[in-house]
């Protein structure tokens, strides 16, 4: 029940005979001065004492944007309709500001602070008069650091995209936003454009308000949230200037009004049908590779149990059906008009590929939501039959560098192939020498030195760049070669690391390593030099160094005082490091795991 330590009355109750929550802010004789305190202040900013005390669910608008998070900033605009959906179907609004979380102006990481944004969210919906929650969410973090949070509290909650930006324009082509960063820097190197050209074309990537247009971590955990079932359906791909999303907002502020006299929770809809379904439709998106982290810490708040290997079980099979960049050619409008998430699960549910009695927000199961759709142009959204690429999950890989860590294996070139999986004796296996680099500015400061040795068959190693480590984990292991090499024709190196990636990339990257090197894992003693075995087959990557050596380098590792990483900046990355559990295990707060379903105590 949601029933808060006052007493009930009647005519104050929810459709189940429930007593709201926040009646016993507002309206609990039992302690008549607390009530008049909490009363006083709020009746200042214009509710009346009739409203606070009549019964109606107060709900929440976690507000994710602000001047500091332009992803976001929509959801000021669409806070105004989630305001009169809520108050058409007789809730009260209370909006409050969220921890900003964006991706492209936090230092070191946007990373670091979902953590922090999800431990402020938590706190507000504990400790404040609020019946039912609406989750603004859209840029990378803000996404799983909101569910996290409803996860953790289990208050009736329901979330609502920001919607992605317009597709960005240049020249006639389409520009996706951090995509066309990419190609941008190679046009400035070669000298075909000047600062002035390059500034303007990485704009034209991002034309309006919204989220990142590409099939980037937004777009993905967008969409997931819709999978999860936390969203109306049809909500995660609305671009965020089109008509249908301010009529989104409204509807979603309608809903979660019904949801609270339901007593409708994140629990009852974040099953693990509903994580198994995410896995699934993660691959056939072609999804970031930081989903796993995100979807796994949004688990583990939950207490749904999900092993990162069920990536590999579920997800390695499904084909990619979204042709969105930078796989692909298209942008969010696209995705959005060829029918955005509706139409990927129906596709998949005709392979019976989807749990279709998952509930969702809607009080229907995805299942009935999504029979029917269809696909509205088959040049962005495939179909099963016709997929971009087959096999498009992940491979979770072990060894002894590593317990797991994973890869793409869709994205292996064939470059890469002709060159290192030529072997008819063992095609799926390879060797390669390693070159260790300890953080992004070790590698930057060394890659393109000749010393180094670096030749097509080196195997590029960073860490020092995982959850303690690089506070966050940075997005730096997909790596690339010495300019030297790529003049000879070499555009990639396998590489493995404890840190995360951004966007795809043509070489087999190893990334998510855990546990990482800054808890003196087998990644710590790795040595520039050592023969290193990637075996596609088996999932395994080693260093083939004898055990005795091995144990002698542990013993070193230990005299020195364990692996090296750099300061603290902040308070909040030192007590983050301190607690922060490893990637495949979502990168959580270890302690605040074990805080499960608090609004019901
Ligand atoms: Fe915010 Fe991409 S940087 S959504
Ligand atoms: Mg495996």
């Amino acid at each position: 029940s949601t029933q808060g330590s006052g007493g009930a009355r009647a005519g104050q109750k929810d459709g189940a005979g429930r007593q709201l929550r926040s009646r016993a802010w507002f309206d609990n004789p039992e302690n008549a001065d607390m009530t008049a305190l909490y009363l006083e202040r709020y009746l200042n900013y214009g509710f009346t004492r009739e409203e606070l005390q009549s019964g109606k669910p107060i709900i929440g608008i976690a507000q994710t944007g602000s001047d500091l998070s332009p992803c976001n900033r929509h959801h000021i605009v669409l806070a105004q309709r989630l305001r009169d959906g809520i108050r058409d179907m007789g809730g009260i609004a209370i909006e409050f500001p969220v921890h900003p979380i964006q991706e492209t102006g936090k230092r070191p990481t946007a990373s670091l602070d979902r953590n922090l944004a999800y431990l402020g969210l938590v706190e507000v919906l504990y400790g404040y008069p609020l019946d039912g929650v609406v989750l603004t969410i859209g840029c990378d973090k803000t996404t799983p650091a909101c569910l996290m949070a409803a996860a953790t509290v289990n208050l009736p909650a329901i979330a609502l995209s920001v919607g992605p930006m317009l597709n960005g324009w240049f020249k006639g082509e389409r520009t996706g936003s951090g995509t066309i960063v990419w190609k941008a820097r190679q046009l400035l190197a070669a000298g075909e454009i000047d600062y002035q050209g390059f500034i303007e074309l990485v704009a034209s990537s991002a034309p309006s308000t919204g989220y990142c247009n590409t099939m980037g971590t937004a777009t993905t955990m967008n969409s997931l949230a819709e999978v999860l079932g936390m969203q109306l359906p049809g909500s995660a791909s609305i671009p965020a200037p089109y008509r249908e999303r301010q009529q989104m907002a409204y509807e979603t502020g309608r809903r979660i009004v019904q949801m609270v006299r339901e007593d409708l929770k994140p629990s009852d809809i974040m099953t693990k049908k509903a994580f198994r379904n995410a896995i699934r439709v993660n691959s056939a998106i072609g999804g970031s590779t930081n989903a796993p982290v995100h979807l796994n810490a949004i688990a583990r708040h939950m207490g749904v149990p999900l092993d990162v290997q069920e990536w590999e079980d579920l997800g390695r099979d499904i084909p990619l059906l979204v042709n969105l960049q930078p796989a692909g050619e298209y942008l969010g409008e696209d995705y959005h008009h060829a029918g955005g998430v509706p139409a990927v699960v129906a596709e998949l549910m005709k392979q019976k590929l989807i749990d279709e009695d998952a509930l969702t927000v809607n009080g229907r199961t995805i299942g009935e939501n999504c029979r029917g759709a269809e696909i509205m142009d088959t040049n962005v959204i495939k179909t099963f039959a016709n997929p971009m690429k087959q096999r498009a999950g992940f491979v979770v890989m072990k060894g002894n560098i590593f317990d797991s860590a994973i890869m793409k294996v869709s994205v292996i070139s064939e470059e890469f192939r002709a060159r290192y999986l030529s072997n008819p004796k063992d095609p799926d296996a390879f060797e390669g020498k390693a070159v260790v680099f300890d953080g992004p500015e070790d590698y930057h400061s060394r890659i393109d030195d000749p010393a180094l040795g670096i030749d097509a068959n080196s195997v590029l190693i960073i860490r020092g760049v995982g959850p303690v480590g690089y506070p966050g984990a940075a997005e730096v292991v997909n790596m690339r070669p010495p300019a030297y090499l790529i003049k000879q024709g070499i555009s990639s190196l396998p590489c493995i690391g404890d840190g995360r990636q951004s966007g795809t990339s043509g070489s087999p990257s190893i990334l998510n390593a855990s546990p990482e090197a800054a808890v003196n894992s087998g990644l710590a003693i790795v040595q520039s030099g050592d023969p290193i075995r990637i075996d596609l087959r088996q999932g395994r990557v080693d260093m083939l160094v004898a055990e005795a050596e091995l144990q002698a380098r542990r013993d070193a590792l230990r005299k020195a005082g364990g692996y090296k990483f750099p300061d603290h900046q902040t308070p909040w990355q030192e007590i983050q490091r301190g607690i922060v559990d490893q990637l495949d295990q979502g990168m959580v707060l270890k302690p605040a795991v074990k805080y499960q379903r608090i609004a019901q105590e």
